[in-house]
């Protein structure tokens, strides 16, 4: 925390977009038609939903990202709005269309699979436009990459490396992100992105992962929790077992969760720990966000697991 500031602040780069979210009883059920049983619209994104969390956690979180200038983008920015994210760098470029998925979650195991438009929003070096505003970088006590509109996150990654500020990244995938890679200090990955590197989820994953340089690497596995290589070791933090709803969103609240704590100051196994927690908890209700709990609610959670 800089010093004479309250709380912690995060800046986040990356992908946000609406989801239509629809509970149906079982997967294989769909293609016969039946009933949903619930229904929300809901922002999402992997920076965007991490930002949000920063945010329920009582951290100060802003979000830079590129939408379009349509209705899908102002319904994710008021989102964004009313939950304190801060959204002045956010660009609404003419021509894009703001990003958006269908998303078809299984009522029996909270698992889910993405309908999206064939376009790949901000991938590669774009950059929106204007150069990114670097001055905001000496403001925060961590920054967040998803891989996406890295025409800005690379800038802002080289600026947070020479003013010693730590950075996170969320890939969901190696390749096109290669320059984003060896400026990152925190590196989690789900489990597709570890098999794209070493072609499995475990050791070997890690190890390869580590080449980049980052001071730790991890690979989520959906339920079955996290690995991490810190300090030359390898551990495994199974996941919390709670009453799971839907997993949609789980990892990009985990990396919120995470930079949060890194932006504390919390040592990476406390970081880990906490982080799963609040991905946990937001696996029980319908939505990438619904669930995230806040700072006291994830305390309070973790206390009665570990006691
Ligand atoms: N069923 C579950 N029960 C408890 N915790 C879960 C469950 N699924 C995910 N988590 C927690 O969330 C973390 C991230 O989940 P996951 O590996 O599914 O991320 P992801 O594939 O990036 O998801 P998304 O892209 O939807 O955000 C896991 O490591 C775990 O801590
Ligand atoms: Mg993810």
């Amino acid at each position: 925390m800089r010093p004479g500031q309250g709380r912690i602040k995060v800046i986040g780069i990356g992908v946000a977009c609406l989801d239509y979210l629809l509970l149906v009883p079982r997967l294989e059920e769909v293609a016969r038609g039946c009933a949903l049983r619930d229904f929300r619209m809901q922002g999402g994104g992997m920076a965007a939903t991490a930002m949000v969390t920063v945010a329920r956690l009582g951290g100060e979180a802003q979000l830079w990202t590129a939408l379009g200038q349509d209705r899908h983008g102002d319904l994710i920015i008021e989102e964004l709005q009313n939950e304190g994210v801060d959204t002045s760098q956010v660009a609404r470029l003419p021509g894009l269309r703001s990003p958006f998925n269908f998303i078809l979650v299984d009522g029996a195991t909270g698992e889910r699979v993405f309908l999206h438009p064939d376009v790949d929003w901000g991938r590669g070096n774009v950059t929106p436009g204007a150069s990114p505003a670097l001055a905001l970088v000496d403001e925060a006590d961590a920054l967040l990459v998803d891989g996406h509109w890295n025409g800005w996150a690379v800038p802002a990654l080289q600026h947070a490396r020479r003013a010693g500020i730590p950075t996170c990244g969320d890939l969901n995938r190696i390749a096109g992100n290669e320059n984003l890679l060896p400026l990152i200090d925190y590196l989690i990955v789900p489990r597709h992105v570890a098999e794209e590197v070493a072609g499995e989820a475990g050791v070997q994953a890690l190890e390869s992962l580590a080449v980049f340089g980052a001071k730790l690497v991890a690979v989520t596995l959906g339920s079955e929790g996290v690995i991490y290589l810190c300090d030359r070791k390898v551990y495994h933090l199974p996941a919390f077992s709670v009453k799971v709803v839907d997993t949609t969103g789980a990892g990009d609240v985990f990396h919120g969760a995470f930079t949060y704590a890194i932006a504390r100051g919390w040592p990476p196994h406390r970081a880990m720990a906490f982080s799963s927690a609040v991905a946990a908890l937001k696996c029980t209700q319908l939505g990438g966000r619904t669930g995230i709990p806040t700072l006291a609610q994830a305390e309070e959670f973790l206390e009665s697991r570990t006691a």
